[in-house]
């Protein structure tokens, strides 16, 4: 029977509609053997399907473990293949071998059946999205006051693509260092949030200049300087917003106070700012950008080091890089 209003066959249509949704998809079988996984999940994993399809879900993901001791079943599309569990809108980290550290999303997990219910195998639906954070935490803060959150990210993004990842991405990272030094919820979402909106500033400056790929004049230079005042100016006029703004202000601050807008030093720069820059300049260095590319992990990690007590806490660095040796394990 076709269930479609098409002149294609059912699983043409169904295909292209997982191929376009922007939810990650992936699919196995019940001997755990990935059968599919849609576009969107190639774009999260920043992997190419052929090196996944047709093999075992726990090999070609996460290194041949099922379990570990820090969250069980490492993935939930596992555990619901081996269980029968199914799960709903779950919050999740996801570990990969394809990311350096547990990226926080939501999944929905059913199992495939046949007519007369024998399993056929299990199917993932990702939410990866930072609008998606609502529905983890919806405890934290009124969603009005988080979808303010979002809507300066939208800001961001809309102008600059690798300001908008990257700023998910160091949210991502502060969060985990947050929580790891032990802070309350509170300060761990706090962390988040000043991820999310640390650039925000960026808005104020012309696009050639964010992307230009030759050196910037001293002009320019003092230009995007003026980022982090400007950032904390524009989220000034939100009052819930308050703790955030001395942190966006100084997240360009260095440890020797050496740094901008007003030098300060060691423990004058706020906690979560130190935190931030660390968070910042490990992802900058990890990602492609318009004048070069991505920095090798293990050469990020010597910049880090080098610079731990000069430009970093150098409290929060070895916090950092002993946390990315365990996920790396
Ligand atoms: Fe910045």
């Amino acid at each position: 029977m076709n269930n479609f209003a098409s002149d294609g066959p059912d699983h043409e249509v169904a295909q292209l509609i997982l191929e376009s949704i922007p939810n990650p998809v992936i699919m196995i079988n019940n001997e755990s053997t990935v059968l599919y996984i849609n576009r969107s999940m190639e774009v999260f994993l920043k992997a190419d399907r052929d090196a996944i399809l047709g093999k075992s879900l726990v090999e070609a993901l996460y290194k041949g473990q099922t379990q570990n001791r820090r969250v069980g079943f490492r993935s939930p599309l596992l555990e619901t293949i081996l269980t029968g569990r199914e799960f709903t809108y779950q919050p999740v980290e996801i570990k990969t071998i394809y990311n350096l550290v547990p990226r926080s999303m939501l999944v929905s997990t059913f199992l495939i059946k046949e007519g007369k219910g024998k399993i056929k195998g299990a199917c993932a639906f990702f939410y990866d999205n930072v609008h998606d954070w609502k529905h983890i935490r919806p405890t934290v803060a009124p969603s009005s006051h988080l979808e303010t959150v979002y809507a300066f990210a939208e800001a961001i993004g809309a102008r600059d693509c690798y300001t908008m990842g990257h700023s998910e991405k160091v949210a991502e990272y502060s969060r985990l260092i947050a929580e790891r030094m032990g802070m309350d919820q509170q300060t761990v979402d706090l962390a988040y949030m000043c991820g999310v909106v640390h650039d925000v500033g960026k808005i104020g400056i012309p696009e050639e200049i964010l992307n230009k790929k030759s050196p910037l004049s001293s002009e320019e230079y003092k230009l995007i300087m003026g980022h982090s005042i400007m950032g904390a100016s524009i989220l000034s006029h939100i009052s819930w917003l308050e703790d955030i703004i001395p942190v966006i202000e100084a997240h360009h601050e260095k440890f020797n106070g050496t740094g901008y807008p007003r030098g300060l030093k060691g423990d004058e720069i706020p906690l979560l700012s130190r935190i931030l820059a660390v968070s910042d300049a490990f992802d900058a260095m990890t990602s492609d950008r318009s004048y070069r590319k991505a920095f090798p992990l293990e050469k990020a990690l010597d910049e880090l080091v080098r610079n731990a007590g000069i430009q970093f806490d150098p409290t929060i660095v070895d916090i950092f890089i002993e946390m990315l040796k365990e996920y790396a394990q």
